[in-house]
């Protein structure tokens, strides 16, 4: 078992570089925890200050209001690592983090993982790359909430989806799986509302279809581009 999941941490980014004595210690302080779909790994606010790795399965990071609505920040899949925020400064939780699917993750401790940066600082730059590189994507995010409409935001949410899993259809129209109206306003920081609305000026003008299956979005949309105006 310890094996197997040294075998996985030495692919992922801040671990890409630890030698073979580090890596299989690490491996060794590692707890493997499962969770049901829809199960909450924790809150935001909570205290504490794991560093968790998806071994299996996807969770989302999100903020949830008083009333219950809720803005998804991102996903993570296997072999993307979260909770390095409340490691690195010992605050309390920035987001809740909620099972997508049945998942196994792989829990190191905070005083584990200060324990090995000490001994391989190359760690901190790989983190310090990683977190560079959310920041960028949050950045993209803020752009979209501060100068797009909902339509728009929609579409970039749409061709974002392209190039992760998209697939193409006969007439060279994109297809990707069903998701709720309410899960797409989380998404794209919307009311359920507001995405239903846009949604319906979004097939009158031909760019997209609903179907029982997902989304069918016309082919001359470029995903790089998602320019609609
Ligand atoms: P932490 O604050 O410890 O717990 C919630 C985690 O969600 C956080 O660490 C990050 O791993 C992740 N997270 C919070 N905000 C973002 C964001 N904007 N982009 C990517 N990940 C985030």
């Amino acid at each position: 078992m310890e094996k197997r999941i040294q075998d996985f941490l030495s692919e992922i980014s801040i671990f890409k570089g630890l030698s073979y004595q580090n890596l299989s210690r690490l491996s060794g302080g590692f707890q493997i925890k499962e969770f049901k779909k829809n199960s909450i790994i924790f809150y935001q606010s909570d205290h504490s200050t794991d560093l968790y790795i998806v071994l299996s399965g996807s969770v989302k990071a999100s903020l949830l209001n008083e009333d219950g609505d809720e803005l998804t920040l991102c996903e993570f899949k296997k072999g993307d690592f979260f909770g390095e925020m409340s490691l690195i400064d010992g605050k309390p939780r920035s987001a809740t983090i909620t099972a997508l699917e049945d998942s196994r993750l792989a829990v190191l401790t905070r005083a584990r993982f200060i324990e090995l940066l000490k001994e391989e600082p190359s760690i901190a730059l790989e983190l310090l790359g990683a977190l560079v590189e959310r920041l960028r994507i949050a950045n993209g995010v803020i752009e979209s909430l501060a100068f797009l409409d909902v339509e728009e935001r929609l579409m970039r949410f749409f061709c974002a989806m392209i190039k992760e899993c998209g697939e193409k259809d006969r007439s060279g129209n994109y297809r990707i799986k069903r998701c709720t109206h309410r899960e797409l306003a989380a998404r794209i920081g919307a009311s359920r509302e507001a995405v239903t609305k846009a949604l319906k000026v979004l097939q009158f003008r031909g760019l997209i279809k609903e179907d029982r299956d997902g989304f069918i979005i016309t082919h001359k949309i470029s995903p790089e581009m998602p320019n609609i105006k």
